[in-house]
């Protein structure tokens, strides 16, 4: 008897995973790539401000990732180690937070970023 109920509880946990519903996916194109070309890439362009100042360009996936001339600002599947996600989410010097002396934005937005960096940050 023990062992039955033991084995209808594994049964009800596995298919419990099974039905567990996915985090969607967020898109870079769709999703995260609209919210970098509206609040940063006007300095972070070839000679804008920001890619001036620190040699990071937004204007496509690759350069994204590449980050800026001291290296990566993106760490895939890491948010909080991420500068990219420091930055707009206020867990720096608001000296320092982006976009460079304007509005931060918006908590979903924010959300939108980080998300996308946790589930890899893909060029998808
Ligand atoms: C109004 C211009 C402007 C906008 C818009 C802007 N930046 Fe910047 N950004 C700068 C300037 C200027 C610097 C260099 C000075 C500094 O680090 O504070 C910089 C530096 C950076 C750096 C390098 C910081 C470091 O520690 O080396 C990152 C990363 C960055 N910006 C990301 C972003 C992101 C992401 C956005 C959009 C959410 C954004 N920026 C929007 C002007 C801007």
């Amino acid at each position: 008897m023990k062992k039955i109920i033991t084995l209808t509880m594994m049964m009800a946990f596995i298919t419990g995973c099974n039905q567990a519903p996915q985090e969607p996916q967020i898109s870079f194109s769709n999703d995260v790539m609209p919210l970098i070309t509206k609040n940063c890439t006007e300095c972070h362009t070839s000679g804008g401000d920001g890619a001036n100042a620190s040699g990071f360009i937004t204007t496509d996936y690759d350069a994204i990732m590449k980050g800026t001339k001291y290296g990566p600002v993106v760490i895939p599947g890491n948010s909080v180690a991420s500068t990219f996600y420091r930055l707009i989410a206020g867990l720096v010097d608001p000296s320092i937070q982006m976009p460079h002396g304007k509005e931060a934005m918006s908590a979903a937005d924010i959300a939108k970023v980080e998300k996308w960096i946790e589930q890899g940050a893909k060029n998808n």
